[in-house]
């Protein structure tokens, strides 16, 4: 058993706290949100993660997991501090570091004895030397510690299971010994341990979500040319796939990517290379597809409507930005639902999870109780999030419903030819069989929008 104190009570911290607590170690989280800590000292939790509630009252219960806002008695026992604080963008495209900076001083000014300070926030490369250093500073007598980078993969939606089944934990210190204290925490999970340098470790974090964003991006260009070209892209990436070289994950064409990391930590590590004298071209590529992505769809259906979206209503299925979460950060949907009633259209609304953060975030949205509700009476239908609920509907009543039985599928989630037999004039992402993207394709320009 090990004493660890958790900073910050977000998608990161929670499920690190919880699984820490599981694993049985003793765990007191902190954050600096009054209401957040008196939310979870109530049982309920500030975020949706599937499996979270029962993991934390578990812990709770048993005795290893609580919540303060105090940093005294956050790291009153600490032997470890995962600092999970949020770095959001800077407008200039920097990862903001102003959560980061308060945490480290905090810390600094509250440590009694020596600890391991581990960051588990994105950050940009060198911010753990900074971290010391802010440190060092702001001590107001010198006591030992030791800076570690532990970069976060979790994915929402399944954070718990990332965490206890994870592919491989990465250390980076610029302190051995502290870097092995820290795997001793992981040794319980079974999965490789890689350690190394701090800085390295901070860029193996930005390479690998960089990566999948680039696949991400290269399928839904592949996407672009099967349109024209009129092959089906969910086939040529199953095709691709059974290669071990390539791998079948992450090859889903769709409305781009989006959340709170991919967006945000390509864009940091585009702006890493410029500041450095380097001219990022596949990270700009990436970054471009993915923007078009989202205006393609916008496209489809406007050709779909006749060339224009003035007093048409759109029904849109998903708002979260992807299934299984309620965060529509850098939402794909967020972006094609602003850009729908900019231009005239009315959208009615419906996500299984996230309607509270898009009633606050999409002014304007007519929010539904069901995918039914949301597709009574409109011109189209647009699914936007892949979630489950949506794969099984009864498309008959859907249809009947329906003004115009425009179905644009944005996640690929249905079979075409099923569809048309439902009547529907169906469109999907890279979906050219059948005629489609000879007849509806799009040249692959922003400029009509
Ligand atoms: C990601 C990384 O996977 C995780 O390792 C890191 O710690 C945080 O960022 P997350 O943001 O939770 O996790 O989402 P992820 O499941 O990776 O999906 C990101 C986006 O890509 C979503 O919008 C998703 O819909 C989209 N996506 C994913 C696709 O469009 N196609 C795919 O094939 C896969």
């Amino acid at each position: 058993m090990k004493n660890i104190c958790v900073i910050g009570t977000g998608y990161v911290g929670l499920p690190t706290a919880g699984c820490f607590a599981d694993l049985g170690n003793r765990v007191v989280t902190v954050d600096i949100d009054e209401r957040k800590i008196q939310r979870l000292l109530a049982g309920q939790m500030p975020i949706y993660e599937p499996g979270l509630e029962e993991l934390i009252e578990r812990n709770v219960k048993a005795g290893r997991l609580s919540f303060t806002t105090s940093y005294e008695e956050g790291l009153r026992d600490a032997e470890y501090v995962f600092i999970c604080v949020g770095t959001p963008s800077a407008v200039d495209g920097e990862a903001d570091l102003k959560y980061v900076r308060a945490a480290a001083q905090t810390i600094a000014q509250t440590m009694t004895h020596p600890m391991i300070i581990v960051n588990k926030s994105t950050v940009p490369v060198g911010t753990g030397d900074w971290t010391a250093e802010i440190i060092s500073k702001s001590q107001p007598k010198p006591i030992d510690f030791a800076v570690v980078s532990c970069p976060e993969f979790l994915r929402e939606g399944s954070a718990i299971s990332d965490f206890m089944k994870p592919d491989r934990t990465v250390l980076g210190s610029n302190n051995r010994s502290a870097a092995e204290a820290v795997a001793e925490l992981y040794e319980p999970l079974h999965a490789p341990i890689l350690i190394t340098d701090l800085r390295t470790a901070e860029m193996i974090k930005y390479a690998s979500n960089a990566f999948l964003a680039t696949k991400i991006s290269f399928i839904n260009e592949i996407s672009i040319i099967c349109e024209r070209l009129g092959a089906d892209v969910t086939e040529v990436a199953r095709g691709m796939g059974y290669d071990k070289r390539i791998g079948s994950q992450f090859l889903q064409a769709g409305v781009g990517y989006g959340g709170s990391c991919f967006p945000k930590d390509v864009k940091a590590l585009a702006n890493m290379a410029l500041t450095h004298g380097m001219h990022p071209q596949l990270l700009n590529a990436v970054m471009e597809i993915n923007d078009f992505q989202r205006k393609h769809i916008i496209l489809k259906i406007r050709d779909l409507l006749g060339g224009s979206l003035e007093d048409k209503t759109v029904g849109v299925l998903g708002l979260a930005f992807k299934e299984n979460t309620d965060d529509t950060r850098e939402s794909p949907a967020s972006t094609v639902v602003r850009s729908l009633m900019n231009q005239g259209a009315r959208v009615k609304a419906y996500d299984p999870m996230a309607m509270e953060h898009a009633i606050r975030e999409l002014d304007g949205i007519i929010p539904c109780q069901s995918a039914y509700e949301a597709a009574e009476g409109v011109d189209a239908l647009v699914i936007l999030t892949p979630w489950n609920e949506f794969k099984n509907l009864d498309f008959e009543r859907i249809r009947r419903t329906m003004h115009e039985p425009i179905l644009v599928d944005g996640r690929n989630l249905y079979d075409p030819e099923t569809m048309r037999q439902h009547g529907f004039v169906y469109r999907g992402v890279g979906r050219g069989y059948n005629g489609e993207g000879r007849t509806n394709g799009h040249a692959h320009t922003t400029s009509a929008l």
